[in-house]
């Protein structure tokens, strides 16, 4: 199906119009006072997610009119070529089938009708490798002698399952500690060796291609400190999670868990990458996080795009970026054990959507991902919070507020009550300003915010979160017409620092810039 170019359709001219009449000019304090359902008109309640999307800059045309635009550019006929496994992946000529490892598994696999469904196929395969991941996950949890667990991994193979492992720390098994190595600065492997010893140690090589240079040097300097510890028995202490299992065996590791080339980096938290998760809270745990995570895929499959909350965010982030021109959005989770929530959200929305050519590769004339930055709540109000009431350029936050402690309650009166006074008191602020007789202390307010509610951060509710945010940015990408599942702008400095990193120990500065040959002398080992 071919449809025009987003910024080409008529529902983009008519937002254009309607910014100028009524969006640029729109009053959040006016909306609430003239519509006493205002709340109610605009929050929806999804599978284990919450959101008040009513202190944002819109109102019933605009989202009327970003529903044309949705309607305009093809979403739900894109959304269900990516469900119907299509390869939506055109750079890379792969389908983009994360969701599958999340799909309950048929109550009985037959092979015959699998064979002429691919879905099925595929989906047979991912049981079968899940079902092994967690029985591997459970034998190492009742496994009293090893006590670490090492995930070396970056990106996708990093970020996903840290701010995971973090965030359901309360149902996390004892006795384990998890630790995660990631950056090439050798600090941090040696960091966490330092307080560790071989004979109860279990690396996690996590690398879907197996040939990252940060994950492939940390994993080599581990398995040269775990031979030199005296240890010997590879195959108990590394385990590879990848979808290049040569690569593995060629490394030595004989413990592979696979996934597939239709698992992008950044949305591969639910196959073998997800290991770590899996031991910290158990294969039932897993089960229940993958199966919040398919709630809200069936939620963006079947919920009509007027009261689908993936669809709503996306489109919301596609008025805030193209007409709005909101260049950011800050990510305020109000939880300490989400405090990779800002991270992660980092890579899958920018490395998704930071692109400048359409799926033709030809430039676009409009702006695509905003910059997501954060902090969890309260800190982030002792340090930016300043800037967002007060500055120059309004950023759109996000805020994540958890109702109640999970499972085991920590037992400090009082805090989660001021903690969740403080997530409301900054959203009302942001939004009602304040007049004051001097400048210094006027609140402009009319400054807007989402607001996304948890009943509790279990394994499901973490796992409807993550999907929301990844379909919100299916959502805007598809709306803007880019590939949401390559991620070529990340090759070229790759490429250089492989020129470099030999001209650092022979000081040839033959062919470069004057910056680089001079920073480079600088940096040579004295
Ligand atoms: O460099 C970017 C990237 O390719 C990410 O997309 C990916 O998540 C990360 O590197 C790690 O890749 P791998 O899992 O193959 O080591």
């Amino acid at each position: 199906m071919t449809t025009p170019r987003c910024d080409k359709t008529a529902a983009w001219a008519a937002l254009q119009a309607h910014f100028e009449t009524r969006g640029k000019a729109f009053d959040l304090r006016e909306a609430f006072a003239q519509d006493g359902q205002r709340f109610e008109n605009f929050s929806q309640q999804a599978p284990h997610v919450f959101a008040d999307l009513s202190k944002n800059l819109i109102c019933a045309d605009s989202q009327a009119l970003l529903l044309a635009l949705a309607d305009q550019c093809g979403l739900a006929q894109q959304r269900d070529a990516m469900f119907a496994g299509a390869q939506i992946n055109t750079t890379e000529q792969r389908a983009v089938m994360h969701f599958l490892l999340r799909k309950q598994p048929p109550a009985q696999y037959i092979p015959a009708q699998a064979a002429i469904n691919k879905l099925a196929d595929a989906q047979a395969e991912v049981e079968t490798t899940l079902s092994a991941m967690l029985d591997y996950a459970e034998q190492v949890r009742s496994d009293a002698a090893i006590t670490d667990i090492v995930n070396i991994g970056i990106g996708g193979s990093d970020l996903g399952p840290q701010m995971a492992v973090l965030a359901l720390d309360e149902f996390a098994a004892s006795g384990k500690r998890l630790h995660f190595v990631s950056n090439i600065d050798g600090a941090e492997l040696a960091g966490v060796l330092r307080g560790l010893k071989a004979e109860s140690t279990l690396f996690l090589v996590a690398s879907k291609t197996f040939t990252t240079t940060e994950t492939m040097t940390n994993a080599h300097s581990a398995k040269a400190w775990f031979e030199a510890q005296g240890g010997s028995h590879i195959a108990r202490h590394f385990a590879a999670l990848t979808t290049n299992v040569q690569a593995a065996n060629d490394f030595g590791i004989t413990a592979t868990f696979g996934f597939w080339d239709w698992v992008g980096g950044r949305y591969s938290l639910w196959s073998a990458i997800g290991l770590p998760l899996a031991i910290a809270i158990g294969a039932a745990g897993f089960r229940d996080f993958l199966a919040g995570a398919h709630a809200m895929d069936e939620h963006f499959r079947t919920a009509e795009l007027a009261r689908n909350l993936p669809v709503r965010l996306g489109l919301l982030d596609v008025w805030y970026r193209n007409f709005h021109g909101f260049s950011s959005r800050s990510i305020a989770p109000y939880s300490s054990a989400l405090r990779r929530w800002p991270a992660y959200l980092q890579q899958l929305e920018m490395e998704s959507n930071g692109k400048r050519v359409g799926k033709d590769g030809q430039p676009l004339p409009f702006d695509t991902s905003p910059v997501l930055w954060g902090e969890p709540g309260t800190n982030g109000q002792h340090a930016y919070f300043q800037m967002l009431h007060q500055g120059t350029t309004v950023v759109p936050v996000e805020f994540v507020a958890i109702r109640q402690a999970a499972h085991s309650p920590h037992d400090l009166p009082g805090h989660h009550t001021k903690l969740l006074a403080n997530v409301l008191a900054q959203a009302q602020a942001l939004m009602r300003g304040k007049e004051d007789a001097g400048g210094h202390r006027d609140f402009p307010g009319n400054r807007p915010s989402t607001f996304l509610l948890l009943d509790q951060l279990t394994p499901a509710s973490l796992g409807a979160l993550i999907a929301l945010q990844e379909h919100r940015v299916f959502v805007s990408g598809a709306v803007w017409g880019i590939n949401s599942f390559d991620q070529w702008g990340v090759e070229l400095g790759k490429v250089l620092a492989k020129d470099i990193e030999p001209r650092l120990q022979n000081g040839d500065i033959s062919g470069l810039d004057g910056s680089t040959a001079g920073l480079l002398q600088r940096l040579r080992p004295g």
